[in-house]
């Protein structure tokens, strides 16, 4: 838990959150990679895809720790109670998502395990679904509320 409540992201979580994005956003662009994958022998190098996908987990357990001891600016004010909460568990459903993804990846690569496959599909798609509901609150907070919400996560001022 926090020692004391923050008003900002620190830059390692702003940088961190930027880096993630772009680095899921290619394990999807080079998810082809992995089509026939079972043909591979066992001792076949992991594909940049899952090399990527790694990176990803390791890097979303370093933003966990990072966000569990230093904490996080609460929600804007304005915001009505279903939206705060919304925004909460969208969050922590992100952090979830992005680590289990890439685990259901790994046992599916490490083990051929087809059951592995199918969650790691069905996660992705998850991971998918919520990543563009949390860009489209972001967007909105951003052009239609006007609250200068995506500040919070500028490289720049941060
Ligand atoms: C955040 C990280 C990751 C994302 C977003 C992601 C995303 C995807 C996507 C979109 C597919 C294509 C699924 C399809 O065409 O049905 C896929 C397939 C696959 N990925 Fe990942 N992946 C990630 C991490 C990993 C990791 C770390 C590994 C291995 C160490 C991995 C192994 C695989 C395998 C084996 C497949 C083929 C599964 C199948 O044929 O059903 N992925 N992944
Ligand atoms: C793969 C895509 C993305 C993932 C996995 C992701 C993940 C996250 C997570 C987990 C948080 C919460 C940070 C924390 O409290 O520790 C967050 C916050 C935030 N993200 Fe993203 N994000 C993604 C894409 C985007 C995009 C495309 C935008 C901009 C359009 C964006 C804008 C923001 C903003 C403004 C915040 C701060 C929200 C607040 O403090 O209430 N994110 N993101």
């Amino acid at each position: 838990m926090p020692k004391r409540p923050v008003d900002t992201y620190s830059a390692i979580q702003v940088g961190l959150h930027w880096l993630i994005v772009v680095l899921i956003v290619a394990a999807f662009l080079l998810s082809d990679q992995m089509q026939d994958f079972e043909d591979l022998p066992a001792d076949a190098a992991l594909p940049l895809h899952g090399r990527i996908g790694l990176t990803v987990f390791f890097l979303m357990i370093l933003r966990l720790v990072i966000r569990v001891r230093r904490g996080a600016p609460p929600p804007p004010e304005t915001d009505p109670a279903w939206q705060r909460r919304a925004a909460h568990w969208t969050h922590w459903a992100l952090y979830a998502l992005a680590i289990l993804t890439p685990w259901a990846g790994g046992f599916a690569f490490y083990l051929r395990s087809e059951t592995a496959a199918d969650v790691h599909e069905v996660l992705k798609t998850l991971l998918l679904v919520t990543a563009a509901l949390h860009t489209a609150a972001a967007l909105y907070h951003q052009f239609v509320v006007k609250d200068g919400l995506l500040w919070r996560m500028n490289l720049r001022r941060s």
